[in-house]
């Protein structure tokens, strides 16, 4: 059930998840499906209702640096990530920032599928936040079926997910619309691209190893695939190579939209019968970023077969955009 978020609706999502129920919430990026993350029984029927295997760790959200070390065992960090904790949580928390830190013992296992570490965030959404001082430490995966679209409305999370979360807070669209990022503080290294661009990581520790990416199952989330539309997604290096034959196309910007419709000899009316979206008119990246998860589902909804996305520009939020599209046009349909 999709409810306003309103005080009595905080205190009703608290009992449920007290209780060991689920309850899909937004965040600064995504929304996101809640459990109690010391209670196993909850954080079972995460995996179940995402239909998501065991081997993919969950994160850990929590309202404070207290809650954090509840969750997490800082003093177990060798000292140089320790440094670097404590620069970030200062820079970037509450905000779009997960840190992979060493698990204290006495959270279940199942919140990181059984690896000595646990990924853990200080989210900054206002009604998160609320969630977590009422309700304690929330595990909470993107609130979406394993490998689909992540969420970025209350909708999302109804379509995808059906009853299986006792309550869905609507929280409008969420800011980002792309996860957090991910980093290993040890390496250190990023191990999913998102909401916080690489750069501002690198200017605030200095250089971050080259990754991002590190094989599963230490980061099933970087699985090559995943983060899908139903249809087949064509990922091209611009929109020159888009077909003008009726399938769904996600322009970067209005000027690429424009070139295409030049190179096409058609006027912006022609376009209106098809299913076309501009992640961003003035090629902004953040405004594209936000955009992204929603308009991949428009075409879901649109049931076309078929759509051509063009590659955003590299660097900053570019790379949370580009791993996404790509992830997105692997899937084997
Ligand atoms: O923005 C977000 O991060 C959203 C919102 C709801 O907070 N959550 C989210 O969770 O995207 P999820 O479960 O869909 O993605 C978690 C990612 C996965 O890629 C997982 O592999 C990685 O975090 N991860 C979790 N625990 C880890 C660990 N101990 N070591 C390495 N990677 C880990
Ligand atoms: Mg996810």
């Amino acid at each position: 059930m999709i409810v306003e978020i309103t005080g009595a609706s905080l205190d009703r999502a608290a009992a449920i998840l007290k209780s060991g129920g689920l309850v899909a919430f937004p965040t600064e990026t995504v929304y996101g499906l809640g459990g109690d993350a010391f209670n196993p029984l909850a954080l079972a029927k995460i995996f179940a209702a995402k239909e998501r295997p065991f081997f993919d760790p969950l994160i850990v959200h929590v309202a404070d640096m207290e809650g954090l070390e509840e969750a997490a065992d800082t003093d177990a960090l060798p000292p140089l990530a320790r440094e670097r904790l404590t620069i970030l949580s200062a820079r970037f928390w509450p905000g779009p920032l997960t840190l992979v830190l060493p698990r204290r013992s006495r959270l279940p296992g199942l919140a990181s599928s059984g690896l000595p570490s646990v990924a853990v965030r200080i989210p900054s959404h206002p009604a998160a936040r609320e969630l977590i001082r009422r309700a304690g430490a929330l595990a909470a995966p993107s609130a979406n079926r394993f490998g689909r679209l992540s969420p970025v409305r209350a909708e999302h999370v109804a379509e995808q997910l059906g009853d299986k979360a006792d309550l869905v807070l609507d929280g409008g669209k969420t800011g980002f619309g792309v996860e957090s990022t991910v980093l290993d503080l040890c390496a250190p290294r990023v191990l999913r691209p998102g909401g916080l661009a690489r750069e501002a990581i690198e200017a605030a520790i200095g250089p971050l190893a080259d990754g991002p990416f590190q094989a599963a199952p230490s980061s099933p989330g970087m699985l090559k695939s995943h983060y899908a539309p139903s249809a087949p997604l064509v990922l091209c290096p611009s929109s020159e190579e888009f077909p003008a034959d009726g399938s769904a196309l996600l322009f970067f910007s209005g000027s690429s939209r424009e070139k295409w419709l030049a190179r096409h000899a058609m006027t912006p009316a022609s376009l209106r019968p098809l299913p076309v979206r501009t992640l961003s008119e003035t090629g902004d990246i953040a405004e594209a970023a936000a955009n992204l998860f929603d308009m991949l589902h428009e075409f879901d909804r649109s049931g076309c077969t078929r759509i051509y996305a063009e590659r955003a520009p590299g660097g900053g939020l570019g790379e949370a955009v580009n791993d996404r599209l790509s992830r997105a046009a692997a899937v084997e349909k």
